[in-house]
């Protein structure tokens, strides 16, 4: 594998200029660090920072709060973030503190997290507009308004609050949409690292493993090769676990003669990547399934090629919805006329979910899927995921029983290039032959 991509500081600087370039004249933006989140009694989460907090800084302690104020005279880039104390710190290790801050992240100033109800509300003041993500974070909402409204309520000459309220989401979330050419690295660096985890079950998996041992595998390769935690929980369904679209319970024996559908990729420098594979589990498919496969193959081979500037975000969906009621039609568990069939979604009953969402820090990343009303046409550094599936029901009754209780995805990661597009995840055996030549070879 190539050396490891990592965002620097000059790139979260650009993302940062960027931003305020298109925020309003005298306006400010804060964005509050995530919260710690409680397991149960005592026990933390492993912390993980907000995205957008993330995005614009890469500092990722909680108790912290990022300001932008473009234009400042004394600075523009304001972190609030914890003090190092000796204790705390013999506990939970190093803490950065504000001193150290600025020069670690380029910010203009820091300030201790417990001076902010000093410090912030003169930072609000006087400005017209407030970028925020008002919804998100419900306790942090209470604290904004709070400061707002604490401005003005003296007879000061000029203390005015921020007059209008901006969605941040809605600019941030543009330029999160489209990626630089350190973030497709570090993205397709994500996708290789699951590629080597899927390709490892392949090579491992047998009749009367657990679902949790397919799971326990994919994760330790994820976490040894430095993707330390899964983007979103692994999906293991053998079986017509499949057809459970988030089953994550895990917990089932795999049988020969089923499939086993596996949905896990890991998250690598923040960023994601999201992979299915569906296997035999003894090795090789039985006629049913390769019917049914070709089928999804076919499907997602036709969205995949849709996925390219100019072509606008739908397109991948139509054209994998078009190929799986065509399958579908040729197999008989469908009859009719293509158009009309789909015209009616007539592939609901087996297909019931989009095919693909914008990747990126969040494995369901932002950005907006129409625009003005309008599918939004794809550009040079977006992602996607592409990943139709087949899910029979196992009381299906006007579907010939052999195809019962079969759930299939494949999905792959796909960057939008200047002229067409490049599949993350492509070393990933997808083929029947080729799913059949990995698992046996060893
Ligand atoms: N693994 C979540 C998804 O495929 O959207
Ligand atoms: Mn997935
Ligand atoms: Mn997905």
């Amino acid at each position: 594998m190539r050396a490891k991509p990592k965002v620097d500081k000059a790139e979260y600087a650009r993302r940062r200029r960027a931003l305020m370039a298109l925020m309003e004249p005298n306006s400010i933006a804060i964005l509050p660090a995530s919260e710690i989140q409680i397991r149960n009694n005592g026990v933390e989460h492993r912390y993980r920072q907000d995205s957008d907090f993330h995005y614009l800084i890469g500092f990722d302690e909680p108790d912290s709060v990022f300001v932008l104020i473009p234009g400042r005279e004394y600075g523009e880039a304001i972190l609030f973030c914890r003090e190092r104390e000796h204790d705390h710190e013999r506990w939970h290790g190093t803490v950065t503190g504000p001193e150290r801050a600025a020069e670690l992240y380029g910010v203009d100033d820091a300030f201790p997290i417990d001076d902010i109800d000093d410090i912030l509300p003169g930072l609000i003041e006087g400005r017209f507009r407030l970028y925020y993500a008002m919804g998100t974070h419900l306790k942090f909402d209470t604290r904004i308004l709070s400061w707002v409204n604490s401005i003005g309520m003296d007879d000061r000459e000029g203390t005015e609050p921020p007059g209008e309220l901006i969605q941040l989401g809605q600019y941030l979330h543009e330029l999160r949409l489209h990626k630089s050419a350190k973030e497709i690295d570090i993205l397709r660096h994500a996708a290789q690292i699951s590629a080597a985890a899927h390709i490892r079950v392949m090579e491992t998996l047998a009749p009367g493993m657990m679902e949790y041992e397919v799971e326990a595998e994919l994760e330790y390769q994820f976490s040894k090769r430095g993707a330390r935690h899964p983007a979103y929980p692994s999906i293991v369904g053998g079986g017509s676990n499949a057809c459970t679209l988030h089953y994550i319970d895990n917990d089932k024996v795999l049988n020969a003669g089923d499939l086993v559908l596996i949905d896990a990729g890991g998250e690598y420098e923040y960023y994601a990547s999201d992979v299915t594979r569906t296997l035999p589990v003894s090795g090789k498919f039985s006629d049913e399934q390769a019917a049914l496969y070709e089928v999804v193959l076919a499907a997602q081979r036709a969205a995949i090629e849709q996925v390219v500037p100019g072509n606008h975000w739908n397109q991948p969906h139509e054209a994998a919805v078009t190929e799986l009621t065509t399958g579908l039609k040729g197999l008989g568990l469908l009859e009719g006329n293509v158009e009309e069939l789909l015209e009616v979604g007539a592939y609901n009953q087996f297909y019931m979910h989009r095919t693909g969402h914008w990747l990126g820090l969040d494995v369901h990343d932002v950005g907006e899927y129409k625009v003005g009303g309008e599918w939004r046409v794809f550009e040079k550094g977006m992602v996607t995921t592409v990943e139709p599936g087949l899910y029979i029901p196992e009381h299906a009754e006007n579907v010939p029983e052999a195809y019962r209780g079969i759930g299939i995805r494949i999905e792959d990661n796909v960057a939008v290039t200047r002229d067409g597009h490049d599949v993350l995840t492509d070393d990933i055996p997808k083929t029947i032959a080729e799913v059949e030549q990995t698992m046996s070879a060893i």
